[in-house]
């Protein structure tokens, strides 16, 4: 009997320790490996290519990325009271993602923001770009990395569910130079974070900058206010000026005394209508403070009524503030609900916007040999 049952220890205890050692060694291959880890078919576009929809769940937080435009589709995150709730702007399907619309969720590249005119020149060659945001290119031109499927592959990382999408972008694609490969991991953490970190390398010199174009608005989606009762702090005391066609001036200007002070937390909506123009509000470069390249504070978003807290801390020099200006209410989004002016905000990580014109700008262009790297986190919590 006790031999017996020695035995069935010793084959339980050998089991065990195969099981134990295939997770350490075993690549994620199947979906089965990484808890916290699901994934849907999420329809397929109109050139007939399969969109995958991944779910990634830890902690109080559940986050929804289909390989479409590696587009951050939904969070649900508890309010004060542990309501849980869609804090992003979106389609409940992929046929809205397909549509026009102002880059839901998207990854952007490969070079997010404007480039003046869509021209420039890099180891004394022209380019010339398309003219999608006239008289600029916005967002990496009319197919961008936001109108593309990525492959994906589950990750078996420690830090919770893990998910990486790749894209291979060709040379000359959008105008751009050289054959760039992107890959961003999105990984949700027990500490209610959503993790984003980029890494691209390229075979010609190239200008890049990537960023995640998710709206937020803290209120949820029962809630189809706007989000100029949002408080926000901003890690920067400098800015970059735009003109009219927001494109920045060159200068890196200090905040202080200005409607683009976000040092202290200030509500949104205190001093926008100072933001005068065409369409008005913020939309605006902000030089972060922290100049190391480490993971640092740049933002914090804080919704009074839910109590819902969002910060962003990134390894990034900037972040684009866009105060969801251009919202008109023709994107009728999740569960039917009208995205007017200011429904949504945008905290883009981001190198400077036009930094491919601007010598004084960090330096926004790859090289090959360099490895391109971001880490952006968006952390949830209450109050
Ligand atoms: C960015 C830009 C805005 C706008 C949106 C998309 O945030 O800075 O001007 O183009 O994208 O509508």
């Amino acid at each position: 009997m006790n031999a017996f049952a020695t035995g069935v220890g010793r084959a339980h205890a050998a089991l065990f320790g195969w099981l134990a050692l295939m997770a350490i060694v075993a690549p994620a291959s199947a979906l089965g490996d990484v808890s916290g880890l699901s994934k849907m078919d999420f329809g397929k576009t109109k050139d007939g290519q399969a969109v995958e929809l991944y779910t990634l769940k830890n902690g109080k937080i559940t986050v929804k990325i289909a390989t479409y435009g590696a587009t951050v589709v939904s969070i649900e995150a508890p309010d004060k009271n542990g309501h849980v709730d869609d804090v992003t702007l979106g389609f409940d399907s992929l046929e809205g993602y397909l549509g026009e619309h102002p880059y839901f969720g998207a990854t952007v590249g490969r070079v997010a923001n404007r480039i003046a005119k869509g021209k420039f020149t890099l180891d004394g060659k022209d380019y010339s770009l398309a003219i999608n945001n006239p008289p600029n290119t916005l967002h990496g031109g009319v197919k961008g990395f936001n109108r593309v499927v990525w492959k994906a592959e589950p990750v078996q990382s420690p830090a919770g569910p893990s998910v990486r999408m790749t894209y291979v972008s060709p040379d000359g694609q959008e105008g751009y130079p050289g054959k760039m490969t992107t890959s961003v991991t999105f990984t949700v953490t027990a500490n209610d974070e959503l993790r984003i970190e980029y890494k691209a390398t390229t075979d010609k010199a190239t200008p890049i900058n990537l960023s995640n174009h998710t709206y937020f608005n803290l209120g949820g989606g029962s809630s189809d206010s706007s989000i100029l009762d949002h408080e926000l702090t901003l890690a920067a005391s400098h800015y970059t000026p735009v003109d009219d066609t927001l494109i920045p001036t060159g200068a890196i200007a200090p905040v202080v005394g200005t409607p683009v002070d976000f040092t202290k937390a200030t509500s949104i909506g205190a001093r926008i209508a100072a933001m005068t123009g065409d369409p008005g509000g913020y939309d605006h470069n902000f030089a972060l403070d922290s100049k190391t390249g480490a993971l640092a504070f740049g933002a914090r978003v804080y919704d009074p009524k839910t109590g819902r807290v969002l910060e962003m801390t990134t390894t990034e020099p900037g972040v684009q503030f866009y105060s969801g200006n251009f919202l008109d209410g023709t994107n009728v989004g999740k569960k039917g609900r009208v995205y007017k002016k200011h429904h949504g905000l945008c905290l883009e990580a981001q190198h400077f916007p036009d930094s491919i014109h601007h010598a004084n700008f960090p330096n926004a262009v790859l090289k090959p040999g360099e490895t391109y790297t971001q880490t952006t986190v968006y952390k949830f919590s209450t109050r």
